[in-house]
């Protein structure tokens, strides 16, 4: 049985569509659906044994160029030819009124993904010539619709309720909400993206901003902004957990990079990291008092690790003081001046040394650079969670002058994400790190 009960879903239909109905393209006689009556209704028309109201011309004019003649004619003709009886494939976007949400058709069953959050719920699906019938597997309910196609990329689905959906094409593929790219990113092309389940907000450079619809398949994706008709197509690498590259179909890469920044308690966490560089300071009574325990644990097993490749390692300054950092700072300006300290000592407040996250190893001063010791530690402190925290050429990034000694604990995972990517913290996170005076 089709049909059946149709104890609808009220959850299905979207909002109410008085208007829509003036969004079905041949639907002459107004009767919701596409039918030999409208073509009997315009061939009349043209016969000039019948008038049209103004609604009905809105309706008859099918290529829309504001006049209803014979050509309207031959694609209302095209149109029930060709489209009675298909049900799409792939992924579409319903719109009713503005209230967006995606339906991925496959055979015979499919998936409704809410745009918000990215909820979906699978259905199956049936067709009798333009009427479907859609039964959602979580409620076992029912619902139809007819469909009234209005181009290869385009139809209606007008539901028993009476509201209508218009629908637009956006790609071969079933969605699948483990793809998502929910979060806040910026780009290597300056842009920021804000994606929520399958919707989204693109600011470009100069601020400008504009809403899309995006399908992620895979290698593939497609983008839908709401400005144009078509879709914008790439291929999409995700390279670790916080970035992904996106060749568009003209050639150029785009590097996404995510970027959650929360302050809590005075201190910034960009994607859950703790930061303290010159742009994102610490409260001056931030105080953990010693190294963190998950830090110093980790050093004594990279200790332990580069003994038995015949290195020693020691912490010669590790955690620092809001006050001791002044007292540090204070005496390099005495001693080169603020130009210069500013290369190599932070600040108060500004020190990585008073996160608890930070160790200076063996030798704090540019003799230690080029040494075994130093050598080792580049090469393996990945291992243990560790990054050299100012690499070498890096200062107008990092804000300070090589540190061959300096390391800062992230964790095994991000340290070797971080350590692969080849990049500085900033650079990994898309942060400044400057003063603002
Ligand atoms: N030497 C580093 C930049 C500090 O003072 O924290
Ligand atoms: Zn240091």
């Amino acid at each position: 049985m089709l049909i059946g009960a149709a104890a609808a879903a009220a959850s299905v239909p979207v909002g109410s569509a008085d208007t829509a109905s003036t969004l079905i393209k041949g639907d002459i006689n107004r009767d919701d659906s596409v039918s030999v009556g409208d073509v009997v209704l315009l061939e009349n028309y043209l016969l000039k044994k019948y008038g049209l109201n103004e609604q009905q011309m809105t309706a008859a004019d099918m290529n829309s160029d504001g006049s209803v003649d014979v050509f309207d004619l031959v694609h209302l003709k095209e149109l029930l030819l060709v489209k009675s009886n298909v049900l799409p494939k792939g992924t579409w976007i319903g719109d009713c009124l503005g209230a967006k949400r995606y339906f991925s058709f496959g055979d015979g069953d499919g998936v409704l993904t809410y745009p918000e959050g990215g909820r979906s719920r699978r259905f199956s699906i049936e067709a009798d010539r333009d009427l479907f019938c859609l039964t959602m597997n979580d409620t076992e309910s029912s619902i139809s619709a007819v469909v009234t196609w209005l181009s290869d990329s385009s139809f209606v689905l007008r539901w028993e309720d009476g509201t209508a959906e218009v629908f637009r094409f956006l790609c071969d593929n079933i969605v699948s909400s483990s793809e998502f790219l929910s979060g806040h990113w910026v780009t290597s092309q300056g842009r920021t993206f804000d994606m929520d389940g399958l919707s989204g907000k693109l600011s470009d450079r100069n601020g400008n901003i504009s809403r899309f619809e995006y399908a992620p398949d895979g290698e593939n994706i497609v983008f839908h902004f709401g400005s144009t008709d078509n879709n914008t197509e790439g291929k999409i690498v995700h390279t670790d957990s916080m970035h992904f590259k996106i060749t568009w179909s003209d050639g150029t890469e785009e590097v996404f990079t995510r970027q959650e920044i929360e302050k809590k308690d005075g201190i910034t966490y960009v994607n859950g990291i703790l930061i303290a560089n010159k742009t994102y300071g610490l409260p001056s009574d931030y105080n953990p008092g010693k190294i963190l325990p998950e830090a110093q644990s980790a050093f004594e097993e990279m200790q332990a690790a580069a003994k038995k490749d015949g290195i020693t390692l020691t912490i010669v300054s590790g955690f620092r003081s809001y006050s001791y950092q002044g007292t540090l700072y204070n005496n390099y300006v005495a001693r080169d001046g603020k130009a210069d300290a500013d290369t190599y000592s932070a600040r108060p407040g500004y020190s990585e040394h008073q996160t608890g996250l930070a160790m200076d190893l063996n030798n704090a001063s540019r003799y230690f650079n080029g040494s075994k010791e130093a050598k080792w530690i580049a090469a393996n402190c990945w291992k243990y969670g560790f990054i050299i925290r100012y690499p070498e050429g890096k200062q107008d990034i990092t804000g300070y002058m090589y540190e061959s000694w300096h390391v800062r604990y992230l964790g095994k995972e991000l340290a070797k994400e971080v350590y692969d990517s080849g990049l500085t913290l900033e650079e990994f996170l898309c942060i400044d790190s400057k003063y603002k005076s």
